[in-house]
């Protein structure tokens, strides 16, 4: 079983949709998909409204999801930590142990454009196409994640 792990700043927007995304994508018992935050500030909450309502224009349901924290665990929990974002990014490496833990940390749009380190945009302080546009994104490199689990096993 392949352990992801979507990280971003505050595990309510966008990492919160790039978990449930890839649940919906990946078949049975292939995958394990968590989400997680650098920051503490929503600790425990739900994904903000808007992630709910976009995913659930798709189908997919985020209401049992809660905050947490990023912790350096994760990096013995989880084979990939997918960062949405170049902030993201330094924040985790900064606590990356080793070369190994490192290495695990990539930039979930690399996926789709290939070392070209492109950041999904924070669409907190924005409007409901700002979650669409990520949605969006989310879902094309959430496609690709998944075949390869499913195809790989
Ligand atoms: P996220 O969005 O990192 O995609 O969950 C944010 C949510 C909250 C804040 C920033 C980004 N905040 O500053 O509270």
């Amino acid at each position: 079983m392949t352990k992801i792990l979507m990280v971003c700043l505050g595990n309510i927007c966008r990492s919160p949709l790039a978990e449930g995304i890839l649940k919906s994508k990946v078949e049975g018992l292939k995958a394990f998909v968590d989400s997680a935050g650098t920051g503490a500030y929503h600790i425990g909450n739900k994904p903000d409204k808007r992630s709910i309502a976009i995913a659930k224009l798709n189908g997919i349901d985020l209401t049992d999801q809660k905050a947490r924290k990023f912790s350096i665990q994760d990096f013995e929990l989880f084979d990939f930590i997918y960062v949405m974002d170049n902030s993201n990014y330094k924040n985790i490496v900064s606590l990356a142990k080793n070369e190994e833990d490192k290495s695990k940390v990539r930039f979930i749009l690399n996926e789709v454009f290939p070392g070209e380190n492109l950041d999904v945009p924070d669409p907190y302080y924005g409007g409901d196409s700002g979650f669409k546009n990520v949605y969006d994104m989310l879902d094309e490199a959430c496609d690709i994640i998944a075949k390869r689990i499913n195809n790989n096993g």
